[in-house]
């Protein structure tokens, strides 16, 4: 697995630990969503392109370096990866976004599209496909591929809690493609689930059943 990374600091790891209780809220879970996503975004920026640019400070002038914003691109698929989508654009604000809608057909764990709009110049930027659960790894084996066919080359994904057999899977399909995560939780359950998980990300994003 070794373009795995999970990232297991104490905040994130708290954070995860109240969110993954049945009990927690809608407000609560979304609350903490977006903060778990900055911290994760340390991590997945790590290597973000910089440019160098002149500044004065109250001392004098000096050349300082700036992250190349506009070169980011955060894509966000749909419906739960709106809910990572907000913490990065809390920290990178003029980052370009798209969004993938997508879901889980529920007999065969496939994903069903149904929406697709990226930005241009997919080839230029660093691409962040973002997706709080990567359990059987279809959806995000299928985000990448797409994002891939509209030219971008530096693609990483981002997800909150992942199972060993959906790594695998997009490892195999995309074994350039490195994977940031708060958790590599146990297993999937006959249904396709998580465990232990945190249940279904996008109804408890979105207070929906
Ligand atoms: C969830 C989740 C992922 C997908 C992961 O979305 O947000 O997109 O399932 O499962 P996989 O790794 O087996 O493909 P879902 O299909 O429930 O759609 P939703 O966000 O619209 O609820
Ligand atoms: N999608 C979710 O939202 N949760 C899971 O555990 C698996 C797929």
């Amino acid at each position: 697995m070794s373009n795995l990374h999970v990232v297991d600091h104490p905040l994130i790891e708290h954070k995860l630990t109240l969110m993954r209780k049945k009990d927690a809220s809608t407000a609560s879970f979304r609350r903490l969503l977006r903060e778990i996503s900055m911290l994760l975004a340390y991590e997945v920026l790590r290597d973000l392109p910089m440019e160098i640019v002149d500044i004065e400070t109250p001392v004098s002038p000096m050349k300082a370096k700036k992250i190349q914003g506009k070169k980011v691109c955060f894509v966000s698929v749909l419906r739960a990866g709106d809910g990572l989508l907000q913490g990065l654009l809390d920290l990178v604000p003029v980052a370009r976004v798209g969004h993938l809608g997508m879901y889980r057909d529920h007999k065969t764990l496939e994903p069903v599209w149904y929406y697709n709009k990226l930005p241009d110049k997919m080839g230029e930027r660093v691409t962040v496909v973002v997706d709080p659960m990567l359990a059987t790894g279809g959806s995000a084996a299928a985000a990448v591929t797409e994002v891939q066919k509209s030219g971008a080359k530096d693609v990483r994904f981002l997800a909150l809690v992942s199972a060993p057999e959906g790594y695998q899977r997009f490892a195999e399909e995309h074994p350039d493609v490195p994977v940031y995560t708060a958790a590599l939780d146990e297993k999937l359950n006959e249904k396709g689930y998580i465990v232990p998980g945190l249940g279904d990300a996008g109804d408890r994003l979105f207070g929906t059943k």
